[in-house]
């Protein structure tokens, strides 16, 4: 049997953090993961190149049950923190896009960066261990994972969320967590495309098509790029409104995000002779245009056609409404929404109220981030917010 400060269990983004932080700090640390190698979320992150963190990260972009909840553990370490592990470590960057950084080489620099840190602090890890058994009595936590048996009085549940399992992702984190009669907010896959069926199903003989929108769904609004495909709706404008969807629930869609009022009306001013189709076909990609303007069933010279008329294409193409019947599920999900909720755990911290001792971190969490980093941001700032109190 051996003895630890704490036992972290995951070795993914949150779990490597809260590892590397806490053992700098002089605690004896050990990490347990079943997969073989650690932070395999992170190696395919970011096509590749991880989306390590976004310079905009601030509570108002992740989803919780408790929106202020992120709050603190993100005042604490924020994107600049992580920028500045970067570069201490040499690794190269770049901003791609509202706020997103990426690696110019490889995710796997990030994992390489983040096992260093470790080594700094003689983190102990056991990989392709299954966890077996999680057991608390007298103050200790005792872990019996694989062949070995580790104990602790501090435990921190780092095992993410069940999305693309094929990666080793499981629900262990809210097993776990009821174990010790913490409330667990359902989760569901979030940031993952959305599937149509019934009317809507016509929209997926567009497949491959993408045009930038702006999508609405549950008081949020994302203006990116929207993508159909053979079974529905993707692309970073879906997945970012998918996380506010909920089943029954319809989308709506700008498809001229950047049209003014009564542009239709105008344009029959101005060239009377064009037809509806001919217009969305300069602002839009032509299968797209084709496929609105039938849908329209607007024919015919804009000369011929009424205001009223053109009022109400105006209208329909700034809210098209599609009712989604679900989703791509956790095989395509990049993150789950919901988790362990964070009414149970202290948000300075991360160790719950009930359990001393015990700690949840990153996306076990219910705290869900937005497309483009944010979710690691979370990773790291819940992972170091812990390892403080370790
Ligand atoms: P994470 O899932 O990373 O780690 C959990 C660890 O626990 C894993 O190593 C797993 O093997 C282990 N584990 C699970 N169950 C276990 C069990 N029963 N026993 C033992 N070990 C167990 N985010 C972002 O900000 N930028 C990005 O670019 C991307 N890109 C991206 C792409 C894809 C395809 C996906 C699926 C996800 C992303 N994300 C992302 C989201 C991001 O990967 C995610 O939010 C973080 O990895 C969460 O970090 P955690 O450490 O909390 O869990």
């Amino acid at each position: 049997m051996s003895e630890f400060d704490a036992i972290i269990l995951g070795a993914g983004g949150a779990g490597l953090m809260c590892a590397s932080v806490a053992a700098q700090r002089g605690r004896r640390v050990a990490v347990i993961d079943h997969n073989d190698e650690p932070g395999r979320k992170i190696l395919i992150s970011g096509g590749g190149r991880c989306n390590f963190t976004n310079l905009g990260a601030a509570p108002d972009r992740y989803l919780s049950a408790n929106p202020h909840f992120a709050r603190s553990a993100l005042s604490r370490y924020t994107a600049q923190d992580f920028l500045a592990l970067v570069e201490a470590h040499g690794i190269a960057w770049h901003e791609k896009t509202l706020g997103q950084l990426f690696c110019d080489g490889s995710a796997r620099q990030i994992v390489a960066m983040l096992m260093d840190e470790c080594a700094k602090g003689d983190v102990i890890f056991r990989f392709g261990a299954p966890i077996r058994d999680v057991a608390h009595a007298d103050g200790h936590f005792r872990v019996t994972a694989g062949e070995c048996t580790l104990t602790a009085p501090a435990l921190v549940i780092a095992t993410g969320g069940p999305s693309i399992p094929k990666l080793g992702a499981t629900g262990f984190a809210y097993d776990l967590a009821r174990q010790f009669r913490l409330k667990v907010v359902e989760p569901r896959p979030a940031l993952v495309p959305l599937t149509l069926s019934g009317d809507d199903a016509l929209f997926r003989t567009l497949s491959g098509v993408a045009a930038p929108v702006e999508a609405r769904c549950g008081g949020a609004a994302f203006r990116e790029a929207a993508l159909f495909t053979h079974r529905g709706m993707s692309g970073p404008a879906i997945l970012q409104v998918s996380s506010y969807w909920r089943r029954g629930q319809a989308v709506a869609i700008d498809f001229l995000p950047q049209a003014t009022k009564g542009w239709l009306r105008e344009a029959k001013r101005e060239r009377p002779r064009s037809r509806v189709s001919t217009l969305l076909n300069q602002q839009l990609p032509a299968r797209l245009a084709e496929t609105l303007a039938e849908r329209l069933a607007l024919d015919g010279e804009l000369a011929n056609l009424a205001d009223k008329a053109l009022e109400t294409a105006e209208q329909r193409l700034a809210d098209w409404t599609f009712m989604p019947n679900g989703s791509e599920g956790y095989a395509k999900a990049e993150v789950a929404a919901g988790g362990i909720s964070t009414a149970e755990l202290s948000q300075k911290t991360m160790e719950a109220r009930t359990v001393p001792g015990l700690f949840a971190i990153g996306e076990a969490v219910d705290v869900t981030g937005w497309l483009g980093g944010y979710n690691f941001q979370w990773a790291w700032a819940s992972g170091y917010a812990a390892a403080q109190a370790l």
